[in-house]
């Protein structure tokens, strides 16, 4: 990466979701690659002579006022947070993260909400309240069928660890996919049918316009009684009062969310507190500068070549 080693080069840096303590750790793991690297806050004047931007949500407007940035990097897997501002110019290329690290932390993740689902941890967690020290019958976990809906790179290794712990696992792709691990359904009647046969319906999805909403009132009554909703997409995903809805009259038997429409959850919110809703503050996969910086710093170098990086999102996919 000799390119970048000479002349001081200046990133832009956001991450609404971590301190200021955040930016260093990514400035000391991406050094050691780029030693002439100096991240500075996107609000800092410095900013101004930033060569690429690497954010979390970053502010509405803010990146299009920066003449010379040459790309983006989101500093999380999705792009959603970036393609909300309309502002940032079209030519711009943008790269996410696909960190197998992180593939790993959000397949634990997965396997914990099924696992607490099927071995009914809530409700033990309201009998150990009482001091109640009583069995309820034990779920045959194999015969549950789990379906996960959108296996791309990082939903590949959640379903490798699904598999692996003997659950009956599907995928579901807007197009058609084969592999020799699980079975597959696309299109609107492989919907139908995941709809209509999953216990589990776990949502790894990117959140386009094509996806936001996905999870509404009719798909839920298409859903078996006592179907249960893991979502670690996006909270647009899920159309939120039709969940509540949905669970409230015993249709679902409920979910565990580590994403929410509005982050973070407000304080009023009707999922807090609810006995059949497990909340979890968008901590699935958390970023990781130590196995993400590689990455971060080849994208930056291939921004300052002009070449293309790896993971670039193709902006009329939305992902
Ligand atoms: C987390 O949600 C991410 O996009 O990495």
């Amino acid at each position: 990466m000799s390119v970048l080693s000479e002349a001081p080069f200046i990133v832009g840096y956001y991450d609404d979701a971590a301190d200021a303590s955040r930016l260093e750790a990514w400035q000391a793991r991406l050094q050691p690659f780029l030693p002439a690297i100096q991240l500075v806050p996107l609000a800092s004047p410095a900013a101004r002579d930033a060569m690429a931007v690497t954010v979390w949500k970053p502010p509405i407007g803010k990146i299009a006022e920066m003449p010379n940035v040459k790309g983006i990097i989101s500093l999380g897997q999705g792009v959603d947070h970036i393609f909300r501002d309309k502002t940032i110019p079209e030519a711009l290329p943008v790269v996410r993260l696909v960190d197998p690290d992180m593939s790993v932390a959000l397949g634990h993740w997965v396997c914990l909400a099924v696992l607490e689902k099927c071995r009914k941890a809530a409700d033990y967690r309201v009998l150990a309240a009482r001091r109640e020290f009583r069995p309820l019958p034990q779920t045959d976990a194999r015969a549950m069928k789990i379906g996960v809906y959108g296996v791309g790179a990082i939903g590949r290794e959640v379903v490798r660890q699904l598999v692996a712990l003997g659950f009956d696992v599907t995928g579901y792709n807007r197009s058609p996919r084969a592999d020799d691990i699980i079975s597959y359904h696309h299109g609107d009647d492989g919907l139908k049918l995941m709809l209509e046969e999953m216990d589990i319906h776990v949502c790894l999805m990117p959140l386009t316009d094509e996806t936001r909403g996905f999870f509404n009132k009719s798909r839920f009554a298409q859903m078996k009684v006592g179907a249960y909703l893991i979502n670690a997409g996006r909270g647009g995903h899920v159309v939120e009062d039709d969940l509540l809805g949905a669970i409230n009259s015993g249709h679902l038997s409920g979910a565990s969310l580590d994403v929410f429409e509005q982050e973070p959850l407000p304080d009023n919110h009707a999922f807090w507190g609810h006995p059949h809703i497990t909340i979890w503050p968008h901590v699935a996969a958390q970023t990781n500068p130590q196995t993400a910086s590689e990455q971060v710093a080849r994208a930056l170098v291939a921004f300052a070549e002009g070449t293309t990086p790896d993971n670039m999102v193709d902006k009329d996919r939305g992902y």
